[in-house]
């Protein structure tokens, strides 16, 4: 099934299709009540943070990147407006593939830089949101006539083994998104990227920098309460799709810096005693009163750091754009060495 992916999603490129749907997309009720089961075997419990984004998730996030305490987006997007143009003239005219573009908002700064007339662009969103992409396709319809929109509804996984076939291209990771993964997370993804991406081919990458305590934790506790009700909108939705039962009065939203290990830590704090039910399971877990619930992690970076360990993917950076303030940072970087990919996975001596 997955080898019948690549072709279909070519031939929806070559008839114009707006939107092609990965395999597995759908089945996601059991996915997610096993992966919320995972998590809440585990101890500490943890949630996995892409059940985040469902439709209302995916609208709250939007609401977040409003916030005057999260400067995350606006600063990344005066970094794209600033440089847009520079990195079109980097990369020349390619394919633009982006990874978790929700409603492409800022990307639009980027399609107006390489869209001409002389090369149409083909613009590829990636997104588990499928309300999104078709926001996002309409919006793009109306400003951009010469933009091909061909999304694709599934997660980043979904879109690797299409990558191959898209080049030369430029894939887009923006908004530091990368750091929702764990480390173990963080190096399969570079691996799967390195491993489908081809030789001269772009990576543009958003990354949130290490700053003051204070401006970190007041960006994930905004005064208006949305990244509260974006935390609290897994428990809604496990209570509508799992009828995991939960009172979502007496849970509350905790988000605090990690010094050691570098990033914000996003958590669910129970008030009271609860069970929670996963019903395509039949499985009950109980939650004490005071336990906390890891929902998501938001890692902040050193820039030598994000090179160095880009590099060991074989990536090269070829420029980094940042704000006055040095708060965010927007690497291009240039796929150019994939010797890496033929070295073992764990050396021996690891094992
Ligand atoms: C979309 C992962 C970049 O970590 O800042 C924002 C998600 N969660 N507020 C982030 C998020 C709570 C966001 N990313």
């Amino acid at each position: 099934m997955s080898s019948g992916f690549p072709a279909r999603f070519r031939e929806a490129v070559g008839s114009g299709a707006t939107l092609v749907e990965a395999p597995g997309t759908r089945e996601s009720r059991l996915g997610f009540a096993r992966s919320v089961a995972a998590g809440l075997s585990d101890e500490p419990k943890w949630l996995h943070c892409r059940f985040l984004y469902d439709a209302e998730g995916s609208r709250l996030f939007e609401t977040i990147t409003e916030q005057p305490e999260y400067y995350l987006t606006r600063t990344e997007a005066a970094i794209l407006v600033k440089h847009a143009a520079d990195i079109r003239t980097i990369t020349g005219p390619r394919t633009l593939v982006e990874l978790g573009s929700g409603y492409s908002v800022k990307t639009e700064h980027l399609l107006s830089a390489y869209v001409d007339e002389d090369n149409p662009l083909l613009y590829v969103p990636v997104d588990v949101s499928d309300t999104a992409l078709r926001e996002a396709s309409k919006a793009i319809a109306e400003q951009f006539a010469d933009v091909q929109f061909t999304g694709i509804n599934g997660t980043y996984r979904s879109a690797f083994p299409v990558l191959r076939q898209l080049s030369p291209q430029m894939v887009i990771f923006l908004g530091s998104s990368i750091g929702n993964f764990n480390p173990a997370e963080t190096t399969a993804f570079w691996r799967n990227i390195a491993g489908h991406l081809p030789v001269g081919d772009f990576l543009l990458l958003g990354v949130d920098l290490v700053k003051d305590v204070a401006v970190l934790e007041a960006a994930y506790n905004d005064a208006a309460g949305v990244t509260a009700a974006f935390t609290k909108n897994y428990f809604v939705r496990m209570n509508r799709e799992l009828r995991s039962g939960i009172d979502i009065r007496q849970i509350e939203h905790v988000a605090i810096w990690n010094p050691e290990l570098g990033r914000i830590e996003i958590y669910v704090r129970f008030h009271t005693d609860q069970e929670i039910y996963i019903e395509p399971l039949d499985e009950r877990f109980k939650i004490s009163a005071g336990e906390r619930i890891l929902v998501e992690i938001s890692r902040k970076y050193r820039l030598p750091e994000v090179t160095e360990e880009l590099g060991t993917f074989g990536f090269e950076a070829r420029r980094a754009f940042t704000d006055d303030k040095e708060w965010f940072a927007l690497l291009l970087l240039e796929r150019t060495d994939d010797s890496v990919l033929r070295r073992p996975l764990y050396s021996a001596t690891t094992r």
